[in-house]
């Protein structure tokens, strides 16, 4: 087995960059977001409390399941739009603080990643997921990049939103998950820390294919 990590704050690139370099290392790739997006996406349908018994059951039954092409399943359903809506974006870091939650989404991410060369993204994944992962990235970059990047997305989804709305969302989100108290985003000891301000995305890929096959032959 081989780990990859990949932090980050919200809209930093990671997902496309994680995908991406997964592909070329001819890894598997999970985006650990969309494990606390769809614990979300449950949350919003079920009605119930944030922490309740009854709710953490619900999230703890889940199964989840990563195809052979990588793709994230939610009891027997491959999980789509219905977690990248606007809607779950705003609630998703207050599911995500909750510490009942996030030992389940811990442990389910463990599970999904053991034994695989994988590259596995998210905000906690190199300091508490996958402590003794091989190479470590923490991917960074300005909150007016984040937000140009997020609402280009939620665009060409044909997502309406207003760019004031995805600066208040980037910042909220930033607060709630570099101050929580269990996991805090914040980069691993032993982490190559990269900004992707100014780079195009295939610089970026390309700068950490390079810096990945590098660190890979010391793992
Ligand atoms: O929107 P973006 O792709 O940047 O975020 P995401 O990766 O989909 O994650 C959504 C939210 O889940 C984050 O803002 C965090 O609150 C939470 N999360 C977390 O707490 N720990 C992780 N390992 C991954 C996500």
């Amino acid at each position: 087995m081989i780990y990859i990590t990949i932090d980050g704050p919200a809209g930093s690139g990671k997902s496309s960059v994680s995908r991406e370099l997964a592909k070329k290392l001819g890894f598997k790739h999970l985006d650990t977001g969309a494990l606390y997006r769809a614990a979300t996406f449950l949350w919003i349908k079920s009605r119930k409390e944030l922490a309740s018994q009854e709710f953490l059951k619900m999230v703890k039954s889940a199964n989840f399941y990563l195809s052979g092409d990588s793709t994230l399943y939610m009891n027997g359903k491959p999980l789509g739009e219905e977690i990248r809506t606007v809607k779950v974006g705003k609630v998703v870091s207050k599911v995500a603080e909750v510490p009942e939650i996030r030992e389940i989404i811990t442990q389910k991410a463990r599970e999904i990643a053991n034994g695989k060369r994988i590259v596995v993204e998210g905000r906690d994944i190199g300091t508490v997921v996958l402590p003794s992962a091989c190479v470590k990235i923490f991917l960074t970059a300005s909150v007016d990049e984040r937000a140009h990047r997020r609402y280009e997305d939620y665009k060409s989804r044909g997502v309406s939103v207003r760019f004031e709305e995805v600066v208040k969302e980037i910042e909220l989100r930033d607060k709630i998950d570099s101050t929580r108290e269990v996991a805090p985003l914040k980069p691993a000891k032993d982490a190559i820390i990269f900004s992707t301000d100014g780079f195009t995305f295939e610089e970026v890929v390309s700068k950490l294919y390079s810096l990945i096959v590098e660190k890979m032959k010391q793992c």
